[in-house]
């Protein structure tokens, strides 16, 4: 059952270990594996290591792999140790001798590089989808909100006037940084490492630009061995993006977990999205942000366990890099579920447009009074002391009328240039190519 066969079995101790959860992490591989090795099939044909024929006969029994994959019908059996062998293995029982040939010039590192690659770039494009989801919500929430005012604070002192509005435009914007990550992490992943066999390339004449465009990359990594290193550097890159986006999340989540309380009272969640206590009757908890920060929390530690893991290899394949799938395949779909409820609870929020007329939010105010006596003529350091001096006696009174206009503040939320700055953003991706040379390989073109 195992490509590398030699005749004799392996202890069983070790077969489990080495295996571990890989197995179950290369289902998510599956679809990108049959679209490289269709690739990889194209390219050998064009340098005459495949017969016309042969070409054909392959392809079409990779294109039944592959809906078998998307139909849920692909197993790996018992006993195979990955993906790549169990594709290997139904095509040399279908098709018998002309399976075999399939492998020439390649080998499982750059097989499994390329599946990761072509994964993370199908991930990405998901995930960019959900961010610009909730992008598109905050957005509406920030122009729904825009007039209501709220306290700005620092040191979690009451501070200066803010507004709901500019309070969820500013995770719209944060949005758009993390976005930013996410397109430079997607630059990097649009790079075809096939062709670098086990890291040191062949001595076939593999043409790789062939592979590179079949699969819509950008470009490809052209020193071999530095392909090889790509591996667990992309992740980490594709990490730091994914961390990127898990912190602004934590950070509204956590934001919403003060607001909601009742001694903020600044935002609620209708009841059906709140959860209960078991002996307290009252409780309607905002446990959905508290997971959201939880989970989000912890993904911030992904790009550190995938740099402890990689951190001291020298160059070349080690089976270290496995593990990192462990770590990085699942944190998609984690983020992604996050990005969703998010969304949805988001939606739902309301705020507490009278927060203002309780008496320990006047002081916010404090600045614009002294604001006011600068433009009637008073110096800015004795206008401040004069209404400290007012302060201390107890004697200041706002008059609670407020002037931000410029760009940003709450009269300007911006929102329209803020909408124009992700456009440009969104503009960078290029995911159209991907789905080309994808439908191109599979014949449904
Ligand atoms: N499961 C392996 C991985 O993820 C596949 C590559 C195996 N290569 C090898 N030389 N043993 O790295």
């Amino acid at each position: 059952m195992k490509l590398w066969d030699k005749g004799y079995k392996v202890d069983a101790l070790i077969e489990r270990f080495t295996v571990g959860k890989d197995v179950e992490m290369d289902y998510s591989l599956a679809e990108f594996d049959v679209l490289g090795s269709l690739a990889h099939i194209h390219m050998l044909e064009s340098i005459n290591l495949l017969e016309d024929d042969e070409l054909t006969v392959l392809t079409n029994e990779l294109r039944n792999i592959y809906k078998e994959i998307k139909n849920g019908e692909f197993v790996i059996e018992e006993g195979v140790e990955d993906v790549h062998s169990q594709v290997e293995m139904l095509l040399i029982r279908r098709l018998g001798d002309v399976g075999k040939k399939i492998h020439s010039g390649r080998s499982r590192n750059d097989q499994v590089l390329v599946d990761l690659k072509l994964f993370t770039r199908n991930e990405l494009k998901a995930l960019v989808e959900k961010i610009e989801m909730l992008y598109r919500t905050l957005v509406a929430q920030s122009e729904k909100y825009k007039e209501v005012l709220m306290p700005g604070y620092t040191h979690l002192q009451v501070a200066m006037p803010s507004s709901f509005g500019l309070w969820f435009g500013a995770y719209a914007e944060s949005l758009i940084d993390d976005l930013m990550l996410v397109q430079a992490a997607y630059r990097v992943a649009d790079q075809n490492p096939l062709g670098s066999a086990a890291g040191y390339g062949s001595s076939f004449p593999l043409n790789r630009q062939m592979t590179t465009d079949l699969l819509g990359f950008d470009t490809m990594n052209y020193n071999v061995v530095y392909a090889q290193m790509g591996r667990g550097k992309t992740e980490k890159t594709v990490a730091f993006a994914l961390s990127s986006v898990a912190a602004t999340l934590a950070k509204l989540a956590m934001d919403v977990c003060l607001y909601m309380s009742q001694n903020f009272n600044f935002v609620s969640l209708p009841k059906e999205l709140t959860t209960g206590s078991s002996i307290m009757p009252h409780k309607k908890n905002p446990d959905v942000f508290e997971l959201l920060r939880s989970h989000c929390n912890k993904m911030q530690a992904l790009p550190n366990q995938i740099t402890l893991m990689i951190n001291n290899l020298p160059s070349g394949y080690f089976r270290d890099l496995q593990l990192v799938k462990e770590v990085f395949i699942p944190a998609f779909a984690e983020l992604n579920d996050c990005l969703e409820i998010a969304n949805f609870a988001i939606a739902n929020l309301t705020v507490n447009e009278s927060i203002l007329d309780d008496e320990r939010y006047k002081y916010m105010y404090s600045v614009e009074e002294v604001n006011r006596r600068v433009l009637s003529g008073v110096p800015f350091r004795d206008a401040y002391r004069e209404v400290g001096e007012e302060i201390n006696r107890n004697e200041f009174e706002p008059d609670k009328m407020v002037h931000h206009t410029h760009e940003g503040s709450i009269g300007n939320l911006c929102l329209e240039e803020i909408n124009r700055k992700m456009e440009g953003v969104l503009h960078g991706f290029s995911f159209g190519k991907v789905e080309v040379a994808f439908q191109r390989l599979l014949g449904n073109e």
